[in-house]
């Protein structure tokens, strides 16, 4: 059987609807395959039977991964690269440093840090293996026009980088909402196919989503979108051997419309690929102190790291 690519593939899918599906943010096989009938019904005005056929044509079709044994997994599990922070305190608390196969969330207040570390991992993921890198370049997904090309240049001083060939090696994209973050987190996919990738930054995983979806009503849709782009991050960290680290705006005062800052966002999440969420706060002196919330397999901790011209540092 010839494998379904595009939405039109589908049984009872026409040009106009897949347009429709499209706008909404499905533009995969797989991403239909993993969609609620209702969702489909909503989006497209499928009815709910034609919709429940069309996902279960596209979980056929879908390439969603099956089931690995669990030394498969180990074996696999070998294979993750580790990028240094630049803090030792903050590499050992996430047990060597930030993981390829995963998702790293860094959620804090204004200014607790962030960014900068988005900015650092742009450069350190350039150094060679065995100085802390994965000798490899970045993608940058900004959508707050937060990236300065300036403090890349710094940092790449800071660790003895040759700054032009850094700056040459990151591939930034601005993002004008949560749509267009979706579609450029999936065309990142055939530029990691390309090229020597081993770290995706989404600064801010959340922004966009936040200030689209105000207002009760929309709360399930924006998190089923959410959920969705997680998805998509997911497969591109398990399956491209990629670290994904995302940032997420929380304030100290917890937000209640957005929920609980300290529960993961976006509901859980499928996917072989382990999420690692990092609470950020400033405190006296300039110092930065990272917390390790809810991790399935490390144990809680905190680690005090700095921000300084060079960049992150333990000081
Ligand atoms: N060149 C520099 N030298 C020293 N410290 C710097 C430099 N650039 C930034 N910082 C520090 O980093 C802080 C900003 O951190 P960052 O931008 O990562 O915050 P953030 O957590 O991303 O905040 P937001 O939620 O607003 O995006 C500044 O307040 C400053 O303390
Ligand atoms: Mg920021």
């Amino acid at each position: 059987m010839e494998k379904i690519k595009d939405l039109e593939g589908l049984p009872g899918i026409g040009p106009k609807t897949a347009e429709k599906l499209r706008e909404a943010g499905f533009r995969t096989v797989e991403s239909i395959a993993v969609a609620s009938p209702k969702e489909l019904f909503e989006i497209a005005e499928i009815g709910e039977s034609s919709a429940s056929k069309i996902i279960e044509a596209a979980r056929e079709a879908a390439d969603v991964g099956g089931f690995l044994t669990a030394n498969e997994l180990l074996e696999k599990r070998k294979f993750i690269g580790r990028i240094t922070s630049g803090s030792k305190r903050l590499d050992e608390l996430i047990a060597g440093g930030f993981e390829s196969q995963a998702i790293i969330e860094a959620f804090g207040e204004f200014g607790s840090g962030k960014s900068q570390i988005g900015h650092q991992l742009c450069v350190n993921v350039q150094l060679p293996i065995e100085k802390g890198g994965l000798d490899a370049g970045a993608i940058f997904i900004d959508t707050e026009s937060t990236f300065r090309p300036e403090r890349i240049i710094q940092m790449a001083k800071g660790v003895g980088l040759d700054p032009t060939e850094v700056l040459s090696k990151i591939r930034v994209a601005r993002a004008f909402n949560s749509d267009h973050q979706m579609l450029l987190t999936e065309k990142t996919v055939d530029l990691i196919e390309a090229e020597k990738i081993k770290l995706l930054v989404v600064d801010s995983l959340t922004s966009s989503f936040r200030s689209e979806y105000v207002g009760r009503g929309t709360l399930a849709e924006r998190q089923q979108k959410l959920a969705r782009h997680l998805r998509t991050l997911h497969s591109i960290a398990s399956n491209q051997d990629i670290c994904v680290f995302v940032t997420n705006q929380v304030s100290a005062k917890p937000d209640a419309f957005f929920g609980d800052p300290t529960r993961p966002i976006g509901g859980h999440i499928l996917g072989h690929s382990s999420t690692i969420r990092l609470y950020l706060r400033k405190a006296k002196g300039g110092q930065r102190i990272a917390r390790l919330v809810d991790s399935p397999n490390l144990p809680e901790g905190e680690a005090i790291f700095f921000v300084t011209e060079n960049g992150i540092e333990d000081k």
